[in-house]
């Protein structure tokens, strides 16, 4: 298995082995895989000539030091599982100097006020430092198609407006959530929760289902006090944000309107882990 830590190796070993027809998939991670990490690179591999990974905990996008100290690294047992999975996959895993040569600041982007809404909301310039890492590393990695999952609704709809903007040659497409068994969507973070919590934490899933459920004939503002008073009944959770919104606009709802496409979008904290999920609602 190729393994790169210098982005200009990794550009010179693509350069080398690619033709004007190759096709790239790309699929961005920060690593402490798990199988919906691993669902991304298998469409990848499916659909594409090459498939290049990136394993980087990218400092710019995290706004708390304490969740960006805290974040896995598990390099080695994520380079087993892609091997296991496929031994063609080509890994990129760069420092923090390979990627922003001596100046780890954000660069500032517009995402039309996609970027104000909720993650944007809670995690001042979080979206500063993911659109500035995507772009460096579609820069180096020049895919033909990137893949992202839905669990960062946001973040997919975020990706799509900085390749719209930004004019880069490149097809974003959305995978479904990964799911454990209890329902709790697959997140790197689920490793740093107990036992217990981790068990716990399927009610997150199964409050979004109910108040899917809910959505289809209450109102939006009834579900959202229901969301509320739910998490108020079990203290091992904190509910950042429980929020009903445009897919498309990433807006609040205002009033229900049959042309629109509704999601529900939630951030919870378990013992200051934070996990996010969503669902669609119509
Ligand atoms: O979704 C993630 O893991 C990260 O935000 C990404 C896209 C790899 C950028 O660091």
């Amino acid at each position: 298995m190729q393994i790169f830590n210098k982005n200009i190796a990794l550009r010179e070993f693509l350069a080398t082995v690619t033709t004007n027809n190759s096709t790239i998939g790309f699929v961005p991670t920060m690593g402490a895989l798990h199988d919906g990490h691993l669902a991304l690179m298998k469409q990848s591999l499916q659909e594409n000539d090459f498939t290049v990974v990136s394993i980087f905990v990218n400092p710019t996008q995290f706004n708390n030091p304490e969740d960006l100290a805290k974040y896995p690294r598990t390099l080695e047992a994520d380079v087993e599982k892609m091997r296991i999975l496929n031994d063609k996959i080509i890994v990129f895993a760069p420092t923090v100097d390979d990627i922003y040569e001596g100046k780890t600041t954000a660069q500032s982007f517009d995402y039309d006020g996609l970027e104000h809404q909720m993650e944007g909301q809670f995690r001042p310039g979080h979206f500063d430092g993911v659109g500035t890492i995507v772009k460096r590393l579609f820069e180096i990695a020049t895919p033909t198609k990137a893949y992202f999952g839905e669990k960062d609704f946001q973040q997919l709809q975020i990706v799509k407006k900085l390749v719209a903007k930004y004019e880069i040659p490149v097809t974003i497409v959305g995978c479904p959530i990964y799911r454990e068994a209890s329902g709790l969507a697959m997140s790197s973070r689920n490793e740093r929760l107990t036992p217990t919590e981790r068990k716990e934490a399927a009610i997150i899933y199964a409050i979004l289902k109910e108040a899917k459920s809910k959505f289809q004939t209450q109102d939006a503002e009834i579900v959202e006090d229901w969301v509320k008073n739910e998490f108020k009944k079990h203290p091992l959770f904190e509910l950042e944000y429980f929020v009903i919104a445009d897919e498309s606009t990433l807006l609040p709802i205002t009033f229900k309107e049959k042309s629109k496409n509704y999601r529900a979008f939630i951030a919870v904290f378990v013992n200051n882990i934070r996990l996010i999920d969503t669902i669609t609602l119509n």
